[in-house]
């Protein structure tokens, strides 16, 4: 997608459908009213477009301005604008354009009294290369009329850096989209590793890629046991961004990479079973964070770990009731071979810890129990350190995320005692399994501060809406790649 800054008036700039992000109950600027002969503000007048939130309504330009058609974004109440509406009403509006036949689009950015241009025009950017994502690699015949190939957003020099981060958030977001998408058959850890190479590559990251037998050496017990009943290998994925020149201090990222959960032994019903290809999401947005990251190049040393295998029965899988051990030494009892992310993350926040760093934070579809929890809406928070998960539960309202804590006493550590290890990977019944899921991670870590997002209810969009087609959503990207930013500015 070609996105560029243009300085030039809305009565100038040439595209299909030029997009006028208009407020409720404000009136339209007088030069472009003027230009179209005063239609727009007729439209408005006779009530058939007020601005409200999400409303569209597509005018022919015929000839007036330079733009074919006019697209009128209603944006809701100025006072009630923020990042996430902005970024919404962007994406629904590059939509409906290309809905409406648009290849080319151009955005007139709203002006804010609480928000910098800059900012302004990266949530547009943002929201835009958002929405107009589509995943159609498996399609022989794409079966869209349109497709947008350039976006030009009309502001001054200072719409620049906004533009660029919003383009660089965006395609770090829709990576992780594109892979979560992307079925058990097409995407197995080894190829996960490869994409997560092919990043590294362009990013300037520095990559190092374990095979089973890296894994063996290493000692990773929990995901190696994870990987038992797998005809492929498993992969654990580091990656070093040394944004500090790698003197530290060290943030670490760590993600579920099941790139398919069967469940293993304690198999899953099959009812929907074809969903948990998307059970490597965590890894999806630590590696789409990694390639914004990159880009955005903030001053933090970044330690990013994936963990990845599928979860398969077979004759050799590891089962209920084995004990097993992994890097951090503790033992496990397992006794669902269906709490298998958990154990690979326990393995990859072992290794963060001691290769050094000194705060961590995990992003993984872990439990079913976060959607109970909390829906879809916000994604669920488990961490050993109050202050860095109010850190990072901030980090995410900024990056336009929702996050929401969930308790840590002690008592709950209770709940997953086992008899005969440290400790077991599921809880007491059905109570509290979102917490007894990330406090297992705690156990794992040492004093280290770590905060874990259990993603596994934001990951896939199940019904369509304006902004959003159904599928992949790339949740957690934006709050690492936000944490890595107020990392490195030493919060
Ligand atoms: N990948 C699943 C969690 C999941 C379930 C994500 C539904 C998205 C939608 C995870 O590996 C799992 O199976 N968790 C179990 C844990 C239980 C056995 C303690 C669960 O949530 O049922
Ligand atoms: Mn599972
Ligand atoms: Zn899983």
């Amino acid at each position: 997608m070609d996105v560029r800054v243009v300085n030039q008036n809305l009565t100038q700039v040439q595209a299909d459908v030029l997009i006028l992000p208009l407020f409720e109950g404000a009136a339209v600027a007088a030069e472009i009213d003027q230009a179209m002969g005063g239609l727009i503000s007729q439209v408005m007048g006779a009530k058939d477009f007020t601005g409200e939130s999400g409303q569209i309504t597509v005018l022919y330009s015929g000839g007036k301005i330079a733009a074919r058609k006019l697209l009128l974004l209603g944006m809701g109440k100025e006072s009630k604008v923020e990042h996430r509406s902005l970024r919404r009403a962007a994406g629904v509006g590059a939509r409906a354009a290309r809905e409406s036949g648009a290849s080319s689009i151009a955005f007139s950015l709203p002006v804010l009294g609480n928000m910098s241009e800059a900012k302004v025009a990266q949530f547009v950017t943002e929201g835009a290369l958002h929405g107009l994502y589509r995943f159609q690699s498996y399609k022989s015949e794409p079966k869209e009329k349109s497709q947008v190939s350039s976006i030009a957003i009309l502001g001054g020099s200072e719409a620049e850096a906004g533009v660029a981060c919003g383009q660089a958030v965006a395609e770090g977001v829709n990576l992780a989209r594109s892979l979560t998408w992307m079925p058990g058959n097409h995407l197995t850890a080894t190829i996960l590793a490869q994409k997560a190479e092919e990043v590294c590559q362009a990013g300037n990251i520095e990559i190092e890629v374990f095979d089973k037998k890296g894994c063996e050496a290493l000692g990773l017990g929990l995901l190696l046991a994870v990987n038992q009943g797998s005809k492929e290998e498993p992969r654990f994925i580091v990656m070093r961004y040394k944004g500090n020149g790698g003197k530290g201090p060290w943030l670490g990222f760590v993600g579920k990479g099941i790139t398919f959960d069967t469940g293993g032994i304690s198999i899953k019903p099959s009812d929907g079973m074809w969903d948990m290809k998307d059970d490597m999401g965590g890894a999806a947005a630590v590696l789409g964070s990694m390639a914004t990251i990159a880009r955005l190049k903030p001053k933090a040393d970044v330690l990013a770990v994936i963990a990845a295998t599928d979860n398969m029965p077979d004759g050799d899988a590891y089962k209920p009731g084995d004990v097993i051990v992994g890097l951090s030494g503790k033992t496990v009892e397992v006794r669902s071979t269906d709490a298998e992310g958990r154990l690979v993350l326990a393995d990859g926040l072992a290794y963060a810890v001691k290769q050094g760093c000194e705060k961590l934070v995990t992003a993984s579809t872990l439990t079913g129990a976060a959607n109970i929890a909390l829906g879809p809406i916000r994604f669920g928070i488990v961490s050993n350190n109050d202050a860095w998960e109010e850190q990072i539960f901030k980090a995410a309202e900024t990056a336009g995320e929702k996050g929401w804590r969930l308790p840590h006493d002690e008592e709950y550590y209770d709940l997953f005692k086992s008899p005969i290890a440290d400790m077991s990977n599921t809880g007491t019944g059905r109570s509290a399994g979102t917490t007894v899921g990330g406090l297992f991670l705690m156990k794992h870590v040492g004093e280290t501060p770590c905060v874990h997002m259990d993603i596994a209810a934001q990951i896939w969009r199940h019904s369509a809406d304006k902004f959003e087609d159904v599928g992949a959503t790339g949740a957690g990207v934006r709050t690492f790649v936000q944490a890595a930013i107020e990392f490195a500015e030493g919060k």
